[in-house]
């Protein structure tokens, strides 16, 4: 029998996100972000939850052919743009979109030998600075890539970097309007904290939304938010089983560097998930679990391959029994991903695109 964790990728929740989006950006198109194949879910997996967006959003090659290979005739956009000049050849040939950062994505346009002009959306530096023209150098290049015969509609886009915190979007924004204001093209600005918290606003929903993290089911903004405030459900569940139990008398530790002591009798159970999982290894004790879907904690340092818990509010529970690391126990009882994420001191993002090729995935 193989070690009982799995993880679970949830359709419904991806449909129910997407629709989740879509309300919150009303009458805009919709980016299916799935670079880092779908954030960890699996491109294959997402795809039947997914198949409801106007286009895929992605940075490799390999998984634009993947997506096409799937049967979508639709846009797909690589998010960065082409890495060398015949990366073309394979958006000529597949129909990509691509994003145009910078001189040198130009000059490779400017050479390639193409049938059919491609559509392009050239990206804004408007405060980020990763990648983007900056707002004083946009125009020029806009120019540049209309008078080429190579492109055939330019479209508009930025990208936000405090969209989730107290900074907002307001000088990004206004950069990005001072200087587009006058431009044809469709515009594409938010990403999911954009869409969900200024998604009303027309200027910043523009043509196309652009969510990846709310698809699948993290709050962007956790934990001023979490999903239960955006209506969002866990698109991926992580659970395993109960391996072991043990009676613990005061005193007794638990684990490597015994940086947990029992200071009455506890009983723990050992679960069959470690950081060569995927789950993070800096979630100290404290850190939330559900058993049987009932909450409970971590106790102890994270190892390999287990982990231990406190069974208190779980009497019933022995070996065998269901632990949700996170996401939906059979009970119905979510943990949000951003919960134990938060603990190890990172993001549901990280968690998700982490999980170890290690735990078998099922979709559901
Ligand atoms: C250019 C671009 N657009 C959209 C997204 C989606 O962002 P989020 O997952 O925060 O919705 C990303 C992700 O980092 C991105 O790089």
């Amino acid at each position: 029998m193989p070690r009982p964790i799995q993880a679970t990728i949830h359709t419904a929740a991806l449909r129910h996100n997407l629709a989740r989006m879509r309300a919150a950006a009303p009458d805009a198109k919709v980016w299916g972000v799935v670079k880092a194949n779908a954030y960890g879910h699996g491109i294959e997996r997402a795809w039947e939850g997914l198949r409801g967006v106007d286009g895929f959003a992605l940075l490799d090659l390999q998984e634009a052919e993947r997506v096409r290979a799937l049967g979508w005739r639709g846009p797909v956009l690589l998010l960065e743009g082409v890495f060398e000049a015949r990366d073309l050849e394979l958006c000529s040939r597949l129909n990509l979109w691509h994003t145009v950062h910078c001189d040198e994505q130009i000059d490779m346009l400017a050479v390639h030998k193409t049938h059919q002009p491609h559509r392009v959306f050239l990206k804004m530096n408007s405060g980020m600075n990763r990648l983007g023209f900056a707002p004083e150098r946009y125009r020029a290049a806009w120019t540049r890539l209309d008078a080429l015969p190579q492109v055939d509609e330019i479209s508009l886009m930025t990208h936000f970097s405090d969209a989730d915190g107290p900074r907002g979007i307001e000088r990004q924004l206004r950069t990005f309007e001072d200087i587009t204001r006058d431009l044809p093209g469709e515009r594409t600005l938010a990403n999911s904290a954009a869409s969900l918290r200024f998604g009303a606003d027309s200027a910043v929903r523009g043509e196309w939304i652009r969510p990846g993290i709310a698809v699948y089911g993290s709050a962007p903004d956790f934990p001023d938010h979490d999903i239960a405030h955006w209506d969002l459900r866990p698109a991926m569940t992580l659970s395993s089983r109960l391996i072991g139990v043990q009676q613990l008398v005061p005193g007794d530790t638990v684990g490597y560097g015994s940086n947990f002591t029992a200071d009455a009798p506890l009983r723990i159970g050992v679960v069959a998930c470690g950081y060569a999982d995927g789950y993070p290894r800096h979630c100290n004790t404290g850190t939330p679990v559900l058993v049987e879907g009932v909450r409970t904690r971590i106790v102890g340092r994270v190892s390999m391959d287990m982990i231990t818990v406190d069974l208190t509010p779980v009497p019933q529970a022995g070996i065998g029994s269901e632990v949700t690391l996170w996401g939906r126990a059979v009970n119905g009882a979510v943990l949000p991903i951003d919960e134990p994420a938060r603990a190890g001191g990172t993001l549901g993002y990280e968690l998700m695109c982490a999980l170890a090729l290690r735990v078998p995935v099922i979709v559901e």
